[in-house]
Formats: structure tokens, sequence, C-alpha cells
């Protein structure tokens, strides 16, 4: 059979090999092919190889003239539709306050929370375009995007709706996961809200396929570990996978319970300590670190090293948002996770690629092997590395989702 597109001039093809997680020490498995082909027809991959193996027949082929080839990266966690701007969240951080005081006065997220719901659908598809089209362009081929910004449940079913809209024009795959953000303000109201959740959002969100996910934010402003149990447990019976934010400000036992109810993945982890890792390490929970926190809120780095060493399986995202997070490049994300996490420069490209992948409990991504969907990035440098080695400039030339070239 004929393939329809032979890529070749492939100076390095860099991908991790097989769908399951890597953990620990697999991490470092990144089969790095020289001179290599890419076959692809129906916006699949056919074949890959060293172009010296390839004994197909081709009806076209494309030249790269010897550039490396990367699978388009994963984000597996970003905000990425919120209304108005944290601008002076910023300047008061910067002027001492911390990131929770400003939560706790009744700012933060929850005054992106107020703009938010004052925006139509329409507004916040178009103030989220170009946010997706930046990761798009930093490399991510996949990108989840969390609703959380809209609080009342008419308000989170807009957000998700916003992101279906998003989804069906953006050149980017877009997967959606609701987040239950931050409990009503008065505690007497909190299970009367988590009661709503069950009842009306999870249904209504797991029988419109708005999401594949739930996500609670576990910290001490936010929910604790019981409430998002028995929000888990509702997701679980509608069918939904679970994935926290926990850890991070405080260790409250969100990873614990997480690994217990199976997770895709515990988020965040930055006060996370041996306990938690170890936990996370047994399990097949992913543990998704967020550098772009760490280093927009000058809080410690998720101990990235220390997971994959004792044999965690880890992904890195970006966490796009106005607040902890204003990080628009996913490949950006992964050059932070070797700077600040370290991880090794192939650590970073399994977790940006195959471990995403597994965060969102997608399987045929992530990785450039036949039968997957052929979404990959093409470097400017002949060198798969210049990818988390380059700051401040864009090190992609171009960005292939289902085999056809969308930047570039
Ligand atoms: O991943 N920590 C909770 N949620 C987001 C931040 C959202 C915001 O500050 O607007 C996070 O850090
Ligand atoms: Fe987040």
């Amino acid at each position: 059979m004929k393939t329809e597109l032979l890529i070749t001039g492939i100076s390095q093809l860099a991908t991790a090999e097989g769908a399951s997680a890597k953990h620990g020490r697999g991490m470092s498995e990144l089969k790095i092919v020289k001179d290599a082909a890419l076959a692809i027809s129906g916006g699949r991959i056919d074949w890959v190889g060293a172009r010296s193996d390839w004994a197909g027949d081709a009806a076209t082929t494309l030249d790269l003239g010897g550039a490396a080839v990367l699978p388009g990266l994963i984000d597996p966690h970003t905000h990425a539709v919120w209304a108005g701007d944290r601008l002076g969240d910023f300047e008061a951080r910067v002027a001492g306050a911390t990131y929770e005081q400003i939560l706790l006065a009744g700012g933060g997220i929850r005054s992106t929370v107020r703009a938010t719901v004052a925006a139509s659908i329409e507004e916040l598809v178009a103030l989220a375009k170009p946010r997706v089209e930046a990761l798009l362009r930093s490399g991510a081929t996949t990108i989840e995007v969390k609703s959380g910004y809209g609080f009342a449940i008419s308000a989170e079913i807009a957000m998700l709706d916003a992101i279906a809209k998003l989804a069906a024009e953006s050149r980017a795959r877009i997967l959606a996961t609701l987040l239950i953000h931050l409990p009503p303000v008065e505690t007497e109201d909190r299970p009367r809200y988590v009661e709503q959740v069950c009842s009306e959002l999870i249904p209504e969100v797991a029988r419109r396929g708005l999401a594949s996910a739930v996500d609670v934010f576990v910290e001490q402003e936010a929910w604790h570990v019981a409430e998002a149990e028995q929000v888990f447990v509702c997701a679980k019976n509608h069918g939904l996978a679970v994935k926290l934010h926990s850890d991070q400000f405080h260790s409250m036992g969100g990873v614990e319970m997480g690994v217990r109810m199976g997770a895709l993945s515990v988020d965040h982890l930055e006060a996370a300590g041996e306990a938690q890792i170890s936990s996370i390490a047994a399990s097949k929970t992913m543990a998704t670190i967020l550098p772009g926190v760490s280093l927009h809120l000058g809080i410690p780095a998720a101990l990235g090293r220390r997971l994959i060493d004792v044999g965690a399986a880890v992904a890195v995202g970006t966490d796009l948002n106005p607040g902890s997070s204003p990080l628009y490049s996913t490949g950006a994300a992964l050059g932070l996770a070797v700077r600040i996490n370290g991880l090794t420069a192939q650590e970073a490209v399994v977790a940006g690629t195959v471990n995403a992948a597994c965060a969102l409990g997608v399987t045929d991504r992530g990785r450039l092997e036949a039968g997957c969907v052929a979404d990959f990035v093409v470097l400017r440098d002949k060198d798969w590395r210049e990818l988390v080695y380059v700051m401040g400039a864009n090190p992609v030339r171009e960005v292939w989702v289902g085999g056809r070239r969308v930047v570039g």
C-alpha cells in the first residue's frame, strides 16, 4: 500500500516507545533515530525508522532539510479560559503579599471568577484563542483546558461550553476538565455546594460529554480532602476520571487520597514531602509538576528529581493561568523542569509527551510510532535537545497535527 506522505531530512527523531507511562529510570529511555523518516497516511503514522530502512512507496515526499523532530507536546494542565487580569495581584506580590493572603482577602482566583462570569461565551473563546495558539506555536498539539472560574453551576457549564467551542475552532486538540476550584465563602454553604456539584453539575457534564475528568483544588483556602473525595466518588460513578490540584502550599492528605482513588494525576506537589512522593511512586497515578508556578510565585519547586529517583512517573505542564503561572509556552515549561525541578533533557521530553498523554488518559499520541496520530514538532535546529535548551526564543519551526502542518 502506498503511504500518502513520507517525511525525510530528519536529522534526529526523538521519541518514547510504547503507550504506557514511563516511571523512574524508564523516563530516560528516549529513542533517538538519526537520519530518520516518517510515513503518514490518513492523519496517522504508518511507519517510523531510519531513512535507509524505508522500503515502501510514497505518493509525496517532503525533505525537512536536516531538522530534529519530536512528538507533538502534550500540555496536561492549563486554565486557558479566563477573563480579566491579575496584574494587581502581581504588583501586590512583588510588594510582599502572598498568593494565599490575596486569595483570603477575596482577590486572586475570586477576582478572576468575577471577571469570567461577567463575560459571554463568545468573549471567553476570543480571549482564549491566542493563548491556545501560543501554546500550539511552542509545540503543544494536545492541550488540556479546565473550567473552574465559573463557580455557580450554570457558570461552570458555560465555561465548559466555551472550552467546547474553543476545541471546535482550534487547530490544537483540546481536552476539557471540570475543575471544582473554590468553595463558597461561608462554611455552612460548603456541603450544599458539594451536593449541587454531585446532583446537578457532574451528571450534566457526563451526560453532555463536556469533560473527561473532574479536578478538585485541595488546599487550606480551598477544598478539604473529605469534600474532594465526595466529588470524586460521584465523578467516578458517572464514568469520569479524577485528578487533583494538591500539595501546592500545604500537604493535607490530597496526594494520599488521590492515589487511593486511582486519580489519573496529582498536580502541583510543591509542598509534597517524602511520604507523598513514596505514595505516588508506588502507584499508577502520574505526578504532574508545574514549574511555571514555582517561578512566578517564588514558591519551592516540586521535587521532580526525587520523584523520578524513587520510581514515580512525572508529567510537566504550563498550568497557564493569570494568577500562578502566566506561562504561554509548553516547550518552555519543559526547559524549566530541567532547570528548577532537576529533570534531564530526556526526562523532560518524556514528561511532556507520553507521560503527559497518560496524565490525560490518552494513548494514541505523545510518541512517534505506527498507529499514533501524526502530531509532531520540527525544530529549527538539528539537535532535539534545543527544545529544552533555548530560552526566550522559540526553538520550534513547524507544528503538525494529524499529518498537516498547522504552524510554520
Ligand atoms: O493551578 N491553585 C489553584 N489553581 C490554579 C491557579 C488559578 C489562579 O490563580 O487563577 C493553579 O495554580
Ligand atoms: Fe492549575
